[in-house]
């Protein structure tokens, strides 16, 4: 029988800690119970300890999830690690990742440790963690940095206290493939009691190495975890892409020869649901989850593949969760009918309020656009969950004015704390004057960072989705919206930028 290789979905923890990703409570459940259908193994629901907000993300996921693992982070410290405990407490299955550095640049400048101070605090933190809980993963942070014997000496006694996962990162994406899989082979072949643990990788991409050091360290190192992330989303250049590492191994079987659980078809609509979420877009040549990543476009290609699709696909589109984007409803399609399309889309709405308002807004758009796509309902269920929340800004309406030689003109209706207020100005453009319209009221005294759009479904007749990032007393959100209307899909994607300005707590963050 195959090796089983772990999933460890770190989307909604490591995932988040990029600037801007940050995620209210719903948008993480709606995840979580994405990654669910998708089969992840472990999901990483955030840091308890770091913010109220993200305790109550922990609670909330740890209540919902039954088939994956739930998992929070915590420092080497009984109050971080009491604190996931807590949050995990009616999970069906739960796990406590406690970390700690061990390189000597870490121990010294950052935690200003010696290196007998962290091994006693590994120790102690492991122990507790396992009174606790019995699903206890160690972490050794910066650990492809780290001395080979010290790290052998920590991870021999986190074992010994009850580690059931050893987890060497790469945190800062320093490695290289070969010598990060020696790395953790060597390790394993040093700490006497290696087997008693299962081992993973945690790769950054900051040298674009990530899913490679990942595979080297399972298939050099004899990992059996990899944690990893949507779209590969996280700190600085991200995580390992879970949708390429995943397709890795399982389109070349015949190398790994690893069993991994996950239900391919859900990763697509797994990386739009992260993506328009976190209003982080997707670059057109990524691969597997890119616009372009099943596009043939020179001639010999096109040819090749219509007479034989594997002269040029190692993998199928539909496996991957590609739909052949078809026009799926219109405007005479009934509520039942949209009903069960955000359901075999695995979009689960909270109440049946939430049902009937994104069925709302479905029929206001099915009058202004004959052909429905999946994107477009995904799209607007997203922005539903966004006006759903009692949140402080929300759109009314728009209108605005703009002629060739003319300065443009926009009008702005929103509500601010539920109450309607009314915006003027004029501006570049008809979306500088809306967003201008919108500060006149405002006055957040944020900076505009990224401004982005992107045709949902290809066409002049699809919907816009625009991004827009906020940046403001150095904390950085987006904000993401959608309409037929570029201009009103902009004003909403301000005004989703706004709401997360306004709404999220300061919290720790995990490598401070
Ligand atoms: O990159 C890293 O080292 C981490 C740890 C907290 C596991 O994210
Ligand atoms: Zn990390």
């Amino acid at each position: 029988m195959a090796d089983k290789l772990i999933i460890f979905d770190t989307t909604l923890r490591d995932g988040e800690q990029s600037p801007g990703a940050s995620m209210t409570r719903e948008e993480k459940l709606r995840i979580a119970r994405q990654l669910e259908r998708l089969k992840v193994d472990v999901i990483e629901a955030g840091f308890a300890a770091s913010s109220n907000g993200d305790f109550a993300c922990v609670q909330a996921i740890a209540r919902a999830i039954k088939d994956s693992t739930v998992c929070s982070l915590a420092r080497a410290d009984d109050r971080d690690i009491s604190r996931a405990a807590e949050a995990l407490k009616d999970a069906a299955r739960a796990r406590i990742h406690t970390f700690i550095a061990t390189s000597p640049l870490h121990m010294e400048k950052k935690l200003r440790m010696t290196p007998d101070e962290v091994y006693e605090q590994a120790k102690l933190a492991v122990r507790f963690a396992r009174n606790l809980t019995d699903d206890v993963e160690f972490s050794t942070e910066d650990g492809s940095r780290s001395e080979l014997d010290f790290v052998c000496r920590v991870i021999e006694a986190a074992i010994k206290e009850g580690a059931t996962t050893i987890n060497v990162p790469d945190t800062v994406g320093y490695a290289i493939p070969e010598l990060y899989g020696q790395f953790i082979k060597t390790l394993r072949e040093k700490v006497p009691n290696s087997d008693k643990a299962i081992w993973s990788v945690h790769c950054h991409n900051d040298l674009g190495l990530a899913v490679a050091n990942s595979l080297a360290g399972v298939m050099v190192g004899g990992a059996r975890q990899i944690e990893c992330a949507i779209n590969g989303l996280g700190e600085r250049a991200g995580n390992c892409a879970l949708e390429e590492v995943v397709m890795a191994v399982k389109t070349r079987r015949d190398y790994f020869g690893l069993d991994v659980g996950i239900d391919a078809a859900q990763i697509v609509p797994a990386s739009k649901m992260v993506s328009h979420t976190t209003g982080f877009v997707i670059q057109p040549n990524k691969a597997v989850v890119g616009a372009n990543a099943f596009a043939h476009a020179s001639g010999i290609h096109q040819d090749g593949v219509l007479k034989a699709r594997d002269t040029y696909e190692i993998m199928r589109a539909q496996d991957v969760g590609w739909s052949a984007n078809k026009i799926v409803l219109g405007k005479l399609s009934g509520r039942n009918a949209f009903k069960l399309r955000l359901q075999e889309l695995g979009v689960m709405l909270e109440s049946e309020g939430e049902i009937m308002a994104a069925f709302a807004r479905f029929k206001e758009l099915a009058d202004r656009k004959s052909e429905i796509f999946d994107e477009d309902i995904l799209a607007l269920v997203n922005d539903e969950s966004m006006t759903a929340e009692k949140e402080q800004y929300g759109f009314v309406s728009l209108a605005q004015h703009s002629e060739t030689g003319e300065m443009p003109h926009a009008h702005i209706v929103f509500t601010v704390g539920g109450k309607e207020v009314h915006g003027q100005s004029d501006g570049n453009g008809p979306v500088d004057a809306s967003l201008k319209a919108i500060e006149s009221h405002v006055r957040s005294g944020a900076e505009m960072v990224l401004y982005s759009v992107n045709a949902i479904s290809g066409s002049t007749e699809s919907q816009g989705e625009v991004t827009v990032r906020l940046q403001n007393s150095g904390r950085v959100v987006n904000g993401v919206g959608a309409d037929p209307d570029i201009v009103v899909a902009s004003a909403k994607a301000y005004l989703s930028a706004l709401n997360k300005l306004h709404g999220k707590a300061e919290r720790v963050a995990a490598q401070g």
